[in-house]
């Protein structure tokens, strides 16, 4: 299990090169951009990432996305870390996945520390490669629970959040 705070622009960096030429669009193939990489103890066939796009980075869609080839990591829309420790319809739907989906990251938002140290180990359990935090969100319905910008405006607790989450 990789937990990390994601960027979307964050993955510029160079690994081992890896052949991609038998499952990726022909613009890709023999491609320099395209090198394996690691995170943590994750290996990633390739440093392009599907980044989270709340209402469309679905089960179908990022199927659609892997199919075309050459992505290295994909992720869930942003899911209410609560909502998904209550088995709630819409965040179990968000969080759908099966083998062929892999390796997946689920982007969680959230305030409360215990309930994100759960869902993110209740998303290990399942599977789940990667978890990662949404700092950037602005929507009212998320800052208004203390997460996504928000969290960026009382470091002091995002940091207390961070480090409560990623210790065993
Ligand atoms: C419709 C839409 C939904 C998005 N949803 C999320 C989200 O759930 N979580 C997140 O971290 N970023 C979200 N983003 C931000 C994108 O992942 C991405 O970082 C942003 O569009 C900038 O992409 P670019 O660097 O390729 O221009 C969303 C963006 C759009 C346009």
């Amino acid at each position: 299990m990789l937990f990390g705070v994601i960027s979307s622009r964050a993955w510029g960096s160079r690994g081992m090169s890896v052949d991609i030429t038998s499952s990726c669009v022909p613009s890709l193939r023999k491609s320099t951009i395209l090198d394996a990489m690691r995170i943590g103890s994750l290996t990633l066939p390739s440093n392009l990432f599907l980044s989270p796009l709340a209402g469309y980075t679905n089960l179908p869609f990022r199927l659609v996305v892997r199919e075309i080839g050459g992505v290295g990591l994909c992720t869930t829309d942003l899911v209410n870390a609560r909502s998904l420790l209550e088995k709630r319809d819409k965040a179990l739907k968000l969080v759908k996945t099966r083998p062929a989906d892999s390796p997946l990251a689920v982007q969680l938002f959230g305030a409360v520390p215990e309930e994100m140290r759960d869902a993110a180990q209740y998303l290990e359990s399942i599977g789940v490669a990667s978890v990662d935090i949404n700092m950037g969100c602005p929507v009212k319905k998320v800052c208004k629970v203390g997460g996504g910008s928000a969290m960026m405006t009382e470091l002091d607790k995002t940091a207390a959040l961070v480090r409560a989450w990623s210790t065993p």
